[in-house]
């Protein structure tokens, strides 16, 4: 039994994660303020659990940290401000939330305790737009930032500030990291934001015409439960100690329209379409190359598209009755 501390554990990745973790038998310690993640149903009967504790606090505090078990084996490093329309209200914010939290954190962090830093493919998405990436893209891609006064850009700049403060405090303090690229992550309980629950709460509503952003756009979306499988080996396999890893599923790659048209089926919905173009400054494809999450760990996703999709909207139906009543 290890202890580890999962900041931002009440989020989407931190709460399945932590789920993982206690069912490996580690003792859990969640960490996060609720400016996002929910002290829901869900929640509070993972923390009714005798591994679990909670702890709300603000990582951008750095008195927060002197309530934190200094005694734990591992850290992930997922408390951020994320998602589009967070950079479109309050770019600042997302800036100093996600550096601030990251120094903070490196300040205090005990040493001999591995820490998992949760980092995006936002941090390259600027090389699609030079012309510089190949796809399926590699973890050695130039992470760029196109142009550093637009709003787009806060949350892949911040990421890349993290993760180059975790390898240099890393090598500074002598600890070791694990650095996770996340790519299109998807499942129950991830908010209402993201394109699948997007997708599934407007077939529940029985949207008609259904609005569709962007059918040409391609993404490669891995489900949670292969995520937390691969982060989870990461910090287990010695192997990945001090590497950058793409975290993803590259086996079913999937345009909106053909997603659409997907979570329509399991809605059990047939409206007709109305395409629109895809938002603004969002990338044409994405798809990450995991040839070295599979060679560092033996890691292979195992949850179809549709398989997830269906386990994802199911959960929204249960949650989309629960409100109405
Ligand atoms: N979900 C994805 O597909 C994806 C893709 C790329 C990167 N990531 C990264 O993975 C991590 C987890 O993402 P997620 O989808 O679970 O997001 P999320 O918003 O569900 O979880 C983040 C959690 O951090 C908490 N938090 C924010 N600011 C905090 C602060 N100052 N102090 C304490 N807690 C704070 C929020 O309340 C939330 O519960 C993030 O760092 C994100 O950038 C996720």
């Amino acid at each position: 039994m290890q202890k580890i501390l999962v900041l931002g554990g009440a989020g989407f990745i931190g709460f399945h994660l932590s789920k993982r973790l206690v069912a490996e038998g580690h003792q859990v310690v969640l960490v996060d303020d609720f400016s996002r993640g929910q002290a829901d149903p869900e929640l509070r009967t993972l923390i009714a659990h005798p591994q679990v504790s909670l702890i709300q606090a603000d990582l951008t505090d750095p008195n927060s940290y002197a309530q934190f078990p200094r005694d734990c084996h591992q850290i992930y490093m997922l408390a951020a401000v994320v998602g589009v329309r967070n950079v479109e209200k309050d770019p600042f914010r997302v800036v100093r939330v996600n550096t601030l939290a990251v120094m903070h954190l490196l300040d205090w962090i005990p040493p001999g305790c591995k820490l998992f830093f949760a980092s995006t493919s936002e941090a390259y998405a600027g090389a699609f737009m030079a012309g510089i990436a190949h796809i399926p893209t590699a973890e050695d891609v130039p992470l760029v930032i196109q142009d550093v006064t637009s709003p787009r850009f806060t949350y892949g700049a911040s990421k890349l500030l993290g993760e180059v403060a975790v390898i240099h405090a890393a090598k500074a303090k002598g600890f070791g990291y694990v650095v996770g690229r996340f790519h299109n992550v998807y499942g129950p309980r991830m908010g209402a934001d993201h394109v699948i629950p997007e997708l599934s709460l407007r077939a529940m509503r029985r949207e008609n015409p259904f609005r569709v952003y962007g059918t040409d756009q391609s993404r490669a979306f891995c489900y949670i439960d292969d995520a937390t499988q691969a982060m989870s080996l990461l910090m287990a396999h010695a192997e990945a100690d001090n590497q950058i890893v793409h975290i993803g599923n590259d086996t079913e790659e999937t345009n909106i329209g053909d997603l659409t048209e997907l979570v329509l089926k399991v809605a059990n919905f047939h409206p007709s379409l109305d395409r629109q173009p895809a938002p603004s400054g969002a990338v044409n494809r994405r798809c990450p190359d995991i040839g070295k999450l599979r060679g560092l760990t033996g890691f292979e996703p195992k949850v179809s598209l549709e398989q997830g999709v269906r386990q994802t909207f199911e959960w929204y139906q249960q949650w989309f009755a629960a409100q109405k009543v």
